[in-house]
């Protein structure tokens, strides 16, 4: 088969990874945990055809940007001989990209499994989420269904994903408050390589082992209590190390405060909900399912806040008819 599609779930990272070990192999400096976001998808084609000139990459129908573009030949790169047949890339996501909705993570983790598929690899999940990673690192951690873990290692074969639970193992659902659409100034792959310069990132690695360690087990005993403090924890250690990194990355904004704090005030009165950030403004408030029609109303009424998008657990990424 030379055409391949995949419809992948970016995820929201409950430990984060931020800074590599080997930054061409995107091996982290520690592992994550996260979950898919199932109303969020990528959906991607690729179709190997030896009469096109070069690649050609479409992102939600518009040619791709030339940065955008060479990352993407440089991930089919991966796949085929030097010189190797050119490829049509197209993908559309039904959510904004680049504004704290990892859109990488689901874009390389569907460009992955189309591009092997339709190149004939016959990789399996951990292939493929060590593939995706190559990508982008997040992406390994889509591949994979539900609550997953990214393993960090000095080897490329050491670091993949893993499901740690499946979607239906716990009803958690993220409101995403959306602060801003635009594209945030400063990419992750720079911000990787800023990690380093912060004198808290030693320090925030040295600690993920224990964090990684309670938040498994928060997410297997569905312990929320236990979840919110070490989610809050991790992203408060992330964002400490991005805005003492040298030069200093801010990515909170006004809005992203109102949020934050007002989650904290509800969770203060009683309610299963806590707070998390990527790279960029935008607030991920993870809730327990009870309290999640009640809390897209409560933050679209928020000042700052644009819109609200909402979703539960996702599955793994897969293969649809082309
Ligand atoms: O996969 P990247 O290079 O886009 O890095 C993602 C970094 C964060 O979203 C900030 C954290 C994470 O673990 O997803």
């Amino acid at each position: 088969m030379t055409t391949a599609t995949a419809i992948a779930h970016p995820n929201i990272a409950f430990i984060k990874y931020w800074g590599n070990r080997n930054p061409v192999l995107r091996l982290p400096e520690n592992g994550s945990i996260s979950m898919n976001l199932a109303a969020l998808r990528t959906q991607t084609s690729v179709r190997f055809d030896a009469s096109l000139k070069a690649d050609s990459v479409l992102l939600n129908g518009v040619e791709a940007n030339p940065a955008q573009a060479q990352r993407v030949s440089n991930f089919l790169d991966l796949l085929r001989e030097p010189g190797g047949t050119p490829a049509a890339v197209e993908s559309t996501n039904n959510f904004p990209s680049g504004a704290g909705i990892a859109s990488s993570s689901s874009a390389f983790a569907a460009l992955a499994v189309a591009a092997s598929q339709a190149i004939g690899f016959g990789l399996d999940e951990r292939g493929l989420s060590r593939l995706a990673r190559w990508g982008s690192g997040s992406a390994s951690r889509s591949v994979p269904p539900g609550f997953v873990e990214w393993f960090a290692s000095d080897m490329d074969e050491g670091s993949f994903s893993k499901s740690i639970a499946p979607p239906e193992h716990w009803d958690l659902v993220d409101t995403i408050a959306v602060i801003s659409e635009a594209h945030k100034a400063t990419g992750s792959t720079e911000g990787h390589a800023l990690a380093g310069t912060s004198p808290l990132q030693a320090a925030r690695v040295a600690g993920a082992g224990q964090r990684l360690d309670e938040c498994r087990a928060a997410i297997m005993s569905r312990d929320f209590e236990r979840f919110a403090a070490v989610v809050e924890a991790d992203c408060h250690l992330m964002h400490a190390v991005m805005m003492t990194s040298k030069p200093a990355l801010h990515y909170w904004l006004p809005g992203s405060l109102v949020v934050m704090e007002a989650v904290r005030g509800w969770r203060q009165q009683g309610s299963e909900v806590c707070y998390t950030l990527d790279a960029g403004p935008n607030v991920h408030v993870l809730s327990s399912a009870k309290e999640s029609a009640k809390l897209a109303k409560q933050v679209a009424e928020l000042p700052g806040v644009l819109r609200v998008l909402q979703s539960g657990v996702g599955g793994a990424t897969q293969l649809v008819n082309s």
